[in-house]
């Protein structure tokens, strides 16, 4: 198959890099984590599952599908009529957009055990408010964490106290330059599903605990009761129990992946699963606990714009309508069988995880499984698809697409066995440098 031939998108991120360090605002959209020097870098235009580099070149976006944001495909057409309709009338005013209530109604419809919400504009950023809201709250510190949850000081202060506690879960050798030592032991790691590590912690700094920040799910399943057995300590203990839905939630059901696992917790974070694509989070949780959001001062100017709120009903309309997660989980599923087939038609060994709508592999060889992963980017580019390791299901992919996908990816496959068993290396048939690795997750 012929190279990979670069364009205006790979001329624009080396400068990029000169000019805005990191090159790009978000790790994962990093081209140098997909296939350095090769990947299209930036997009003209972006359409249901489709995406037009700036050469106007046409993909399939069978990886993250805007990091996770865009549940129900680029550019709906209902979500962006309903964005277009509150730019035309304000976007932005002295007095409040409606839809703010109109939105915090629906998330307390979704999630009875609620009774209060407060907005932010990221991810991270929410995590941060509702790890202030649960101090405010406890008038304690320390906050007991598992898995990932942004880049601000209350998390990275994991690394002061421990060089290594982010090392699997974040990025290995983080320093946490920047973030005030004085932060050093608030923050502390455990591990999903060991339930030990977390009621070692528990026990060692009794007394002293605000938070504990988790998500339910995101890689394994909970076992042996993991969650009700947190949940019940943390009852106890006057903790403050803050689910992460940042990635999970509205993809298992409408609303929290909590509902599904049937575990309430004091307060859920809600973000790009909900907003398909309009920058916008929410942090829900029990009356009482939010109360204590009034007397920590939060407050901002854009939390309070018109067009994410509006994008965001319509969103969650779409999603309960259509119920998108029955479509996100059948694809899935389709998915993760198709990987197994195929990497056993191609006499290769694969690991598979995560829940059905955000899937992922590794290819388990003697190279390293950045390896595999940039040959299958590589090898996918070619063929017309935007590919990693991991595949995000949307509303904009069909079965039809999957199958094609799958037949793609077989090939590629086909094409790691065929390596692996004439004793060559992968890493030879490379036209680019070995990708960036990501964070690995805790859960
Ligand atoms: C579980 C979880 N928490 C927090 C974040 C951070 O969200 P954002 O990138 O919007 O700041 C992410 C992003 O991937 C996430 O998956």
């Amino acid at each position: 198959m012929e190279e990979i031939q670069t364009g205006s998108g790979q001329k624009l991120y080396n400068e990029a890099k000169k000019i805005i360090p990191g090159g790009t605002q978000l790790l994962s959209k990093r081209p140098e984590m997909f296939l350095p020097e090769l990947w299209p870098a930036y997009y003209s235009r972006a359409k249901g599952c489709r995406i037009w580099d700036m050469d106007g070149k046409e993909y399939i976006d069978v990886s993250f599908m805007g990091i996770g944001a865009n549940v129900l495909g680029y550019a709906n057409d209902e979500v962006d009529a309903a964005a277009k309709e509150a730019i035309d009338n304000g976007g932005m005013s002295t007095l409040n957009a409606p839809e703010e209530v109109y939105l915090a109604k629906k998330l307390l419809e979704l999630h009875p055990w609620a009774g209060g919400v407060r907005y932010a504009k990221a991810g991270g950023e929410a995590m941060s408010l509702a790890v202030r809201i649960a101090r405010a709250y406890t008038r304690k510190d320390i906050v007991l964490f598992c898995g990932y949850h942004g880049w601000h000081d209350w998390y990275l202060s994991a690394n002061l106290a421990n060089k290594n506690a982010l090392d699997d879960l974040h990025i290995p050798g983080l320093e946490p330059l920047g973030v005030p030592s004085g932060l050093a032991g608030t923050n502390l790691p455990f591990h999903y599903n060991r339930i030990d590590e977390f009621n070692a912690l528990m026990e060692k700094h009794k007394g002293k605990i605000a938070a504990v920040v988790m998500e339910p799910i995101r890689n394994d399943y909970p076992e042996d009761a993991f969650l009700e057995k947190i949940r019940k300590a943390t009852k106890e203990a006057g903790v403050v129990l803050v689910f992460d839905e940042v990635s999970a939630g509205f993809r298992l059901c409408a609303g929290g992946s909590h509902r599904v696992l049937g575990v309430e917790p004091d307060i859920a974070v809600f973000a790009k699963g909900m907003t398909n694509g309009y920058p916008l989070t929410a942090i829900i949780g029990r009356h009482d606990v939010m109360d204590a959001a009034q007397g920590s001062f939060i407050s901002s100017t854009f939390y309070t714009e018109r067009i994410a709120f509006a994008a965001t009903l319509k969103s969650i309309e779409v999603y309960e309508r259509e119920k998108v997660w029955e479509k996100q989980s059948a694809y899935g599923r389709l998915i993760q069988d198709g990987w197994k087939e195929k990497a056993e038609k191609a006499g290769i060994e694969l690991e598979i995880g995560g829940i059905l709508p955000m899937s992922h592999f590794a290819v388990i060889g003697e190279e390293s499984p950045l390896v595999y992963k940039t040959f299958v980017s590589q090898e996918m580019l070619k063929r017309g698809y935007l590919a990693s390791n991991a595949f995000y299901t949307s509303y904009a992919h069909s079965e039809a697409i999957i199958r094609e996908y799958l037949e793609n990816i077989g090939e590629v496959f086909a094409a790691i066995g065929e390596c692996m068993r004439k004793g060559e290396k992968v890493e030879g048939l490379l036209q680019c440098g070995v990708c960036q690795s990501g964070f690995g997750r805790l859960n």
